[in-house]
């Protein structure tokens, strides 16, 4: 009989009352980029920002390119340029929101596969996982723990 294996992760929805002060700021900064994000094909404004171990703050926005496979997401932007110049501090969280241009109401947004490799890596690098905080449009905030919880079975898992 094949043997079931099941893959379950716990995710925390709060409201915006329950989330600390440094929490509220990241999301804030994450909302503030996010109005400049470069979407004209796509209309829908990412906003990343990332909390380093020392308490810096690093944001991105998503920028596209007419030949849409060049476009790069918030996520992947913010990490690669934490990486680039502050190589010795650990991204200990990320905040992720999105709006589709135009709109009152942010929208649903999770990162895509090509994001959640790439902060598994940026966790790989420091060995140490990144708390993911991203805006619900209900104005409530889901709190994932690290990116086995959205990228379980990975690559690495299965190769050390
Ligand atoms: N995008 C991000 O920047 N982050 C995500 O988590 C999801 C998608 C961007 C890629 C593209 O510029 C636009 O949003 C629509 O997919």
């Amino acid at each position: 009989m094949a043997k079931k294996i099941i893959i379950s992760a716990e995710l925390e929805e709060l409201s915006w009352e329950e989330l600390t002060i440094s929490e509220r700021e990241l999301l804030d900064e994450a909302k503030k980029i996010s109005h400049d994000a470069y979407a004209p094909y796509s209309d829908f404004q990412v906003g990343a920002a990332a909390l380093l171990a020392s308490g810096l703050i690093l944001k991105s926005s998503n920028q596209e390119n007419v030949s849409f496979p060049v476009g790069v997401c918030a996520e992947r932007l913010v990490l690669g340029f934490a990486g680039a110049n502050y190589p010795k501090d650990p991204v200990r969280q990320l905040a992720i929101v999105a709006k589709k241009a135009g709109q009152e109401k942010w929208a649903t947004v999770s990162p895509c596969g090509l994001c959640r490799q790439t902060i598994s890596e940026s966790e790989r690098r420091f060995d140490q996982a990144i708390e993911l905080l991203i805006l619900l449009p209900s104005g409530n905030v889901l709190k994932v723990p690290g990116i086995e919880a959205l990228l379980p079975f990975k690559f690495e898992d299965l190769n050390g």
